[in-house]
């Protein structure tokens, strides 16, 4: 059955409240088009439920209508699943989550809360932090970014390396499937073997299976001092080199991060700044250590231990320097963003085929798109580099082709934190193989047999 657009608005308004429904033009701009600005589509609304239970109707008002539902946290998500589609045979409804953000007390003998979905990740490390504890997970949009959002993308960010991905720090969730059931298991059992683990599997699932309305969450011990240091290197292979070494030698490390000097230029045009050091190095390292004592020296010792891998270094342990540095860092997503639409890529690779891959992969793009600008960063202890592409139109996928078959030839992932959003369908299958994809499509018609949930994400409409 099908209801005419207006008997969806009722139904929906019915659902969540008159005033929850956007249907103005200008109210639903902000939700219609993504972060990257390469993405968007027109929705028949923006529903923002303030309940478990207002989510649920919202799915049965659509499942009457035909409507399909566009999950939407901060929307800062990076590959287009967050806006409705540019084309759909079916009205489009954006389910904001952003009114579910219930902060539970933070449970002191487990070290887990309970939050909403429409938390942001900000106000779930304050929450956290005023009850003397931190969250493993942090990433530069932490503003903005969402619970939930980050739960369905699976977020990775800066501090992967100690505490792993979204995935990892959750202990329960609450979600609620296409045709309004609702999962509840919020217990905080660190050990439960009872069967599939819905809470992983909803984690990297995208808005494609369900709704996240809540999760527990585990919590990190609150360490009282950091210490950043910035080392420019000679190249990536050196930086990939000394990655491994922080890594084997320095326990309080906390966080690798790679970039190169075009990214460090472009940072300081854009948002001001001195350099940090006298003379330009070809590559960087921004390096975190974090501990109950002081880690300067300890980090100090693994620098100079690492000898010519070092050319320069310059570090802080006050916050004002801790944050200066890491802006270099940090700044490289929207100081690209404000020279075009980027073609932005995420790659995962083996830590050895690393250094092999920044110099191939400079001149695949020249030889697609020339005089194209390539700016890479990222995390550099999992191997995610970040490519920002500069030149091609936005809706031209040469370049993304050819950076993404060279990641495959080379042993990577063509999404190692963002996830394939609309972006990047067409790569799924060559990355995880038929037997994969076709074992993905089984969970997705189990779960949603009638598509309503975040249709062309993961798999392209057909
Ligand atoms: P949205 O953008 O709103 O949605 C993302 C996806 O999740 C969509 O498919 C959406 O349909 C789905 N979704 C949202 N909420 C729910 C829900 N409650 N239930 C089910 N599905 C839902 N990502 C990283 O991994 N690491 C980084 O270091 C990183 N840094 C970033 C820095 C900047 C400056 C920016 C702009 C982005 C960065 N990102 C990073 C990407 C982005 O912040 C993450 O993907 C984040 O997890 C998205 O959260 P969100 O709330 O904005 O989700
Ligand atoms: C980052 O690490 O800065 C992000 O994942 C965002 C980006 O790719 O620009
Ligand atoms: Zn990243």
């Amino acid at each position: 059955m099908s209801l005419e657009p207006a008997a969806l608005l009722d139904a929906l308004r019915s659902a969540v409240g008159p005033a929850q429904v956007l249907t103005d033009p200008d109210l639903r701009a902000s939700y219609e088009s993504d972060w990257t600005r390469r993405w968007q589509g027109e929705a028949a609304a923006v529903v923002r439920p303030g309940s478990t239970e207002e989510v649920a109707a919202v799915f049965r008002a659509c499942v009457a209508a035909g409507a399909v539902v566009v999950p939407q946290g901060g929307n800062t998500g990076l590959v287009g699943g967050s806006v409705p589609r540019a084309v759909s045979w079916k009205p489009q409804v954006v389910l904001s989550t952003l009114r579910l953000r219930d902060l539970e007390e933070v449970d002191p003998l487990a070290g887990e809360v309970t939050v909403g979905a429409g938390v942001t990740l900000a106000a779930l490390h304050a929450h956290a932090g005023a009850a003397g504890y931190g969250f493993g997970v942090d990433l530069a949009a932490r503003d903005s970014a969402t619970v939930g959002g980050m739960i369905a993308t699976n977020a990775g960010g800066i501090h992967v390396l100690r505490h792993g991905m979204m995935r990892a720090q959750l202990v329960g969730i609450e979600a609620v499937l296409a045709d309004g059931t609702v999962l509840r298991r919020l217990p905080g059992l660190v050990k439960d073997n009872t069967g599939y683990n819905l809470a992983s599997l909803l984690a990297g699932s995208e808005g494609t299976l369900a709704v996240v309305t809540r999760a527990r969450l585990r919590l990190t011990p609150l360490l009282a001092r950091r210490v950043v240091a910035l080392l420019g290197i000679a190249n990536s292979s050196d930086a990939v080199e000394l990655a491994g070494e922080l890594q084997r030698k320095l326990p309080s490390l906390s966080a690798v991060e790679l970039f190169f000097d075009d990214g460090l230029q472009l940072v300081l045009e854009h948002a001001g700044g001195e350099p940090p050091f006298r003379e330009v190095h070809p590559a960087y390292l921004l390096v975190e250590a974090e501990a109950a004592e002081d880690p300067t020296h300890a980090l100090a010792a693994v620098v100079q231990a690492a000898g010519d891998l070092v050319r320069d270094a310059v570090l802080a342990s006050d916050q004002a320097g801790r944050e200066r540095l890491w802006r270099l860092r940090e700044r490289h997503t929207e100081a690209i963003s404000a020279l075009g639409v980027a073609h932005k890529l995420d790659v995962g690779l083996p830590a050895a085929a690393l250094a092999a891959f920044v110099g191939a992969v400079r001149q695949r793009v020249e030889r697609v798109a020339p005089g194209s600008r390539t700016f890479i960063y990222g995390h550099a202890c999992e191997g995610n580099l970040h490519l920002g592409i500069i030149g091609p139109p936005p809706d031209d996928e040469t370049v993304d082709d050819a950076v993404l078959r060279l990641t495959i030839e080379m042993g990577g992932t063509v999404s190692a934190e963002h996830g394939i959003g609309i972006a990047k369908t067409a790569w799924l299958e060559a990355d995880r193989g038929a037997a994969d994809v076709a074992a993905m499509r089984a969970i997705k018609s189990a779960l949603d047999p009638h598509g309503i949930l975040n249709p062309g994400v993961l798999f392209a409409l057909s």
